[in-house]
């Protein structure tokens, strides 16, 4: 079985093709950083025509690197939520058409499962049960899993996700979009112990977050101390630690509450550095193990969408032939797979 992924949540289009015994067989990914980087942010009206101008090249180039034609093709998946609704509704028409044309099933994936699922897509998979910490711009998710769809919510942010977090202290630094990453790097030349930021929600039982008052310590950390590179990587050091350890100490409490020893890594903030290495020897140290998505897997792509589409349309499910796409859409209401 073949399965194209398409992806358009946000700013990235993602393209891709899975093969049930062949893995990914096609993988091309766009990113509009250059589109919006002028605006400091994605702006959701370019962030859709964009969308509309690299689907079909892109879908030419996977087609091409899997040495398939569109004939070969037997189901299409597309992200249908959630995200932006304009940049949403491109890759959701024209899957939903394409699927439609070429007489196979469509599957609308949800965002976050594809995140989820991603690991998956690496040569030593984690086998369920597990524990997912998902952290991406829009969402940060402690979620239980017992396999595909099956999952409960052990805790979220109730206000701010870790990467938009990121991504906002990264501007009041005066960082370029994408904010996360370059916030990382100058993190790198920061002094660990020049500044101490709190760690929210740390002090009290549960597994839900709070991020945004560690972007408004790094604003009032920076009108306090004098205007110098080194204070905004020391800042952007401090900032870094205790996102990292607040992630850290949630995933702990998360397996001690579950009982689980198996730990997935997910989403955009996945690909931090600082956290990979921190939850590597959290899961050491316990025994347990730690499943990560190669680093450009935990940021937007068409693979982990093509993969999600494929579990669902393997378990015989699939779309009726209207076009929907959901801005908010929990991950807990979608439905398990039979097991
Ligand atoms: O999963 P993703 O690509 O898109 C959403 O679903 O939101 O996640 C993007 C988020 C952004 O907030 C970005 O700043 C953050 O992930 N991010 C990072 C890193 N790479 C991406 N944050 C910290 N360190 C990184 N290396
Ligand atoms: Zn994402």
């Amino acid at each position: 079985m073949l399965v194209l992924g398409i992806e358009t949540s946000c700013d990235e289009t993602g393209v891709a093709l899975y093969h049930s015994e062949r893995g990914l067989v096609g993988h091309a990914l766009y990113s509009q950083i250059e589109v919006h980087a002028p605006y400091g942010g994605v702006v959701p009206e370019l962030a859709s025509r964009d969308h509309v101008r690299k689907l079909l090249p892109l879908l030419k180039d996977v087609l091409e690197q899997a040495g398939a034609t569109r004939g070969d093709i037997d189901g299409v998946a597309f992200t249908a939520g959630p995200g932006l609704i304009g940049a949403l509704l491109v890759g959701a028409s024209m899957g939903r058409s394409l699927a439609w044309t070429w007489g196979v099933p469509a599957m609308a994936v949800h965002h976050m499962e594809g995140h989820l699922l991603a690991p998956m897509l690496e040569t030593e998979p984690p086998a369920f049960p597990f524990v997912a910490l998902l952290v991406s711009g829009g969402h940060t998710l402690l979620v239980r899993v017992e396999g595909v769809g099956a999952y409960r919510l052990l805790g979220e942010s109730v206000d701010d996700a870790a990467g938009e977090a990121f991504d906002k202290t990264a501007k009041l630094l005066g960082l370029p979009y994408p904010g996360g990453p370059e916030l990382a790097k100058l993190a790198q030349q920061g002094d660990p112990t020049r500044f101490r930021f709190p760690r929210p929600m740390t002090d009290r039982p549960g597994l839900d977050f709070s991020f945004s008052g560690l972007k408004t310590f790094a604003l009032t950390t920076l009108r306090d101390s004098p205007q110098d590179d080194q204070t905004r990587a020391d800042i952007a050091r401090a900032f870094e630690d205790a996102v990292v350890d607040t992630l850290a100490i949630k995933c702990r409490r998360a397996l001690e509450h579950t009982g689980l020893t198996r730990l997935v890594v997910a989403g955009g903030v996945g690909a931090n550095r600082a956290l990979r290495e921190r939850l590597q020897s959290l899961l050491e140290q316990r025994g347990g193990r730690v499943y990560y998505p190669r680093p450009a897997f935990c940021t937007d792509n068409g693979a982990m969408i093509a993969y999600a589409g494929f579990r669902r349309l393997q378990a015989g499910q699939h779309e009726d032939l209207h076009i929907e796409a959901r801005a908010r859409w929990l991950l807990t209401d979608l439905p398990a797979l039979a097991t």
